[in-house]
């Protein structure tokens, strides 16, 4: 296991995954009735932007870094509650932070919601435990992700979101991907998933989504966000599967993926695509 998301966090692939993520978190707090949050691939919680890792790369710069400065008000209206989960974050850990997927969901919780954060580095998983096993919302399982992607579901709320964020450092992890989620949409075919992956290989991800649409009876969307032009040894786009989207998820990703194609773009390529797949919602 060597992939350190440390040297990624806030990168524009997490700006992608984490606003996705908050507007479905938005979404399931719009009923009272409780909801669980699983991240299968959870890593450390929080980063620091001005740590060694970060600071080596440089990512977060392009990424979370282009989101200075303010968009129109529509989509503003959008972003406000992932930035208002930075900020909070910030508040408790400090102003250089970024927090990951978990410490976003932590966010949105209410009393009696809960957080699953799954993680298999052990060094990793260690830190997460004590980031977050004090809290009666938040869980840490020392776990293979796929493993626990089987087993945690359904949950005792039969509500809520599982959000697959593998690091992808093995060839055949985009078909796993594919095959495990609609493995998963079988055994728990009401949950919402959200399941990131990287763009380098187009044409590998059309055959997954192609493969997908064949296999599932519940709606979905497909959502890339290229910052470059597609190159199969760079990572210069990435997207996400959403099952079962929020309804209003098509709409508002019309309005945030061409402005965030726009402020992401490396040079003056920036794309995005928002298809719908999978049974008709
Ligand atoms: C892309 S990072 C996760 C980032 C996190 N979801 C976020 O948004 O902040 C992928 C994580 O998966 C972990 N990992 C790798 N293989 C795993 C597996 N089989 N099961 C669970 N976690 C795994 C890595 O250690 C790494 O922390």
């Amino acid at each position: 296991m060597n992939y350190r998301h440390a040297f990624h966090a806030g990168n524009f692939a997490d700006v992608l995954k984490h606003f996705v993520l908050t507007r479905v978190l938005v979404h399931l707090q719009q009923k009272p009735t409780a909801f669980r949050a699983i991240d299968t691939h959870a890593g450390l919680g929080f980063y620091d932007l001005m740590g060694d890792e970060a600071g080596r790369t440089g990512e977060w710069h392009e990424g979370w870094g282009r989101l200075e400065d303010a968009f129109a008000d529509e989509i503003e209206a959008l972003l406000d509650p992932y930035r208002a989960a930075v900020a909070s974050v910030r508040a408790r850990h400090g102003e250089t932070i970024y927090p990951g997927s978990p410490a976003i969901i932590r966010e949105f919780l209410r009393p009696g919601d809960q957080g699953v954060f799954v993680e298999l580095h052990p060094d990793d998983a260690e830190t997460l435990r004590a980031r977050y096993n004090q809290d009666a919302r938040t869980k840490v399982m020392h776990l293979d992700g796929w493993t626990a992607l089987n087993a945690l579901i359904p949950p005792p709320e039969r509500r809520g979101l599982v959000l697959i964020d593998p690091p992808y450092e093995e060839a055949g992890e985009i078909d796993r991907l594919g095959a495990s989620l609609a493995k998963a949409v079988a055994k728990w075919p009401t949950g919402i998933y959200l399941a990131w992956y990287p763009i380098k290989d187009v044409a590998a991800i059309d055959r997954m989504v192609a493969e997908l649409h064949r296999a599932l009876d519940r709606p979905a969307l497909r959502l890339d966000l290229m910052v470059s032009e597609p190159d199969p040894t760079r990572l210069n786009g990435n997207g996400l599967i959403v099952v079962n989207p929020p309804w209003k998820l098509a709409e508002e990703a019309g309005l945030f993926l061409p402005a965030l194609a726009e402020r992401l773009a490396r040079r003056d390529y920036g794309a995005f695509r928002c298809v719908p797949f999978g049974a008709e919602g």
